[in-house]
């Protein structure tokens, strides 16, 4: 899929609002206490990108830099009724389109660990693992939530 056809672009305004419409949606990945409302407000100062489909956004990431090296996917998410179209691949992709412009040698993320049973984390974990991240390490203390946070790096 290409941007045109996936509808993938940049927003500077509205972003809380659309952030919190696709979050609601998703109870399983951030159902737990203050995860919308975190999300909305943190994302504020951050590039997002979101993928409009069916005449509404479907998708969102956010992209967070950290100094020189590196760059974190802080929030990428898509409703459950566009998973498996090419929607997270798409909005990855922009994201890790400008962490490269940036000249940024690593992209990051933090997921739950598969020590958590979930099934939507496992498959969350598979994405990430056909778009080319790599398992680093489990850091079982850091999600507020209790989850064992997984910490995936993608070389660029
Ligand atoms: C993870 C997520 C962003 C992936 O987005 P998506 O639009 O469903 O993924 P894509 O369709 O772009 O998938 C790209 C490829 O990843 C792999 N993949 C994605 N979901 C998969 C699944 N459930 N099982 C196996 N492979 C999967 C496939 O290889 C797929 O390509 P294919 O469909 O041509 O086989 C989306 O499922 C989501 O929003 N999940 C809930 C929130 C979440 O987990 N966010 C991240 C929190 S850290």
């Amino acid at each position: 899929m290409n941007d045109e056809s996936t509808g993938v672009r940049e927003v500077s305004e509205g972003k809380a609002e659309i952030c919190a419409d696709i979050l609601r949606d998703l109870p399983g990945w951030f159902g737990f206490p203050g995860a919308v409302e975190g999300y909305s407000r943190s994302i504020r100062e951050l590039p997002t990108w979101i993928c409009e489909a069916g005449g509404g956004a479907v998708g969102i990431v956010s992209l967070k830099v950290h100094g020189r090296f590196s760059a974190e996917i802080h929030l990428l998410a898509v409703k459950r009724e566009w998973h498996r179209r090419g929607i997270g691949r798409a909005l990855l992709d922009r994201a890790e389109t400008r962490a490269r412009d940036l000249g940024l040698p690593f992209l990051t993320l933090k997921t739950v660990a598969d020590e958590d049973p979930d099934p939507g984390y496992a498959r969350t974990r598979t994405f990430y693992l056909t778009m080319g991240f790599y398992p680093l390490e489990v850091f079982k203390t850091l999600f507020k939530s209790g989850d064992p946070c997984l910490f995936m790096v993608k070389p660029l």
